[in-house]
């Protein structure tokens, strides 16, 4: 968690710019290195500790009185990482910074944004509220916008939403020969067709219906002219994988070859990755968002400029 980003590559703001100190969660020293270098910030030192009866504590060891100060955290397993977050982020307010940011790779709660069912509480909306009274702007990679048109109707301090679709392409392009890019749900239109446009490929979405967490459903659309090719699914997020199994499963059966699947949040609950492998997936890559054994896709070097944007360096 604490540590210098020393080294000849390390940019120096120019003379007179605000200091900064960026400090990582922990699992997450790599994403905060690349961003202390990139804007000339130091790397700060932050200290948690759960107590006994489960209470969090945190300090921050490195001054931050007059300085940007920027916290990098993803919030897969939310519920134990949000409020030490935002204890970390009110007390560097408390200490004197001048402004103070979120990194979150992966945001959670951004799927329940609606009531589906009357009475239900609007989870992506109270978590914008939260982080929105503490924080004074957020980093993060493809939110689940689903029904939002943007960040902006969720969280109202400034915000950077860095897109996976640039690496995601490049991976595919770089590893599959004929890949022919598939959304496993409406939803996914949106990351599918980037990626295909940018991997130069061909792109189709399937039809899914969900019955329950682990209880999904898709169809393949008329698939004959791509025969010939790898099917290559993208989705956001991996969780249970039910959504990524459903799609493999029915891919195979239009006769198409063993799907590699690519996620970008990999979130995978219990035994969703061993699921998804055995569901006959040739392949199951992800973006570095949520530290995994899967992970392939780096989008650190996006994050790290989407701050630098963001705060002016
Ligand atoms: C849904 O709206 C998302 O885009 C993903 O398709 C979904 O979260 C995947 O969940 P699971 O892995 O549990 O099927």
């Amino acid at each position: 968690m604490s540590g210098a980003a020393t080294g000849r590559e390390r940019e120096r703001p120019p003379p007179g710019a605000r200091r900064a100190v960026v400090f990582a969660f922990p699992g997450h020293e790599m994403a905060m290195q690349r961003i202390a270098v990139r804007i000339g910030a130091d790397a700060g030192a932050l200290v948690l500790h759960r107590f006994p009866d489960g209470e969090a504590y945190v300090r921050l060891d490195t001054p931050v009185e007059g300085c940007e100060a920027v916290f990098v955290c993803t919030l897969d397993h939310p519920d134990v990482k949000i409020l030490p977050l935002l204890f970390a982020v009110d007390a560097a307010k408390g200490l004197g910074a001048i402004r103070v940011g979120i990194v979150a790779p992966y945001l959670a709660y951004m799927r329940q944004d609606t009531r589906f069912r009357p009475g239900e509480a609007i989870t992506s909306a109270t978590v914008g509220k939260l982080v929105s009274g503490v924080a004074d702007w957020l980093v993060t990679v493809d939110p689940h916008l689903h029904r939002h048109a943007s960040l902006d109707a969720v969280y109202s301090i400034p915000s950077a939403v860095v897109p996976a679709a640039p690496a995601i392409s490049a991976w595919v392009a770089a590893n599959v020969a004929k890949p022919l890019l598939v959304g496993p749900d409406g939803e996914s239109a949106q990351w599918v067709a980037q990626v295909a446009a940018a991997a130069n490929a061909p792109w189709i979405v399937l039809e899914k219906s969900r019955r329950g967490d682990r209880d999904v459903e898709v169809s393949v659309p008329q698939i004959e002219d791509y025969r010939d090719r790898t099917p290559v699914v993208v989705d956001d997020i991996v969780s249970t994988a039910h959504t990524m199994i459903a799609a493999v499963g029915r891919l195979r059966e239009a006769g198409l070859a063993a799907a590699i699947c690519i996620g970008v949040h990999a979130l995978f609950a219990a035994n969703a990755y061993e699921e998804l492998k055995a569901a006959g997936a040739a392949r199951i890559v992800t973006c570095d968002t949520v530290s995994h054994a899967s992970n392939g896709i780096d989008v650190n070097a996006a994050i790290a400029e989407a701050v630098a944007r963001l705060i002016g360096v």
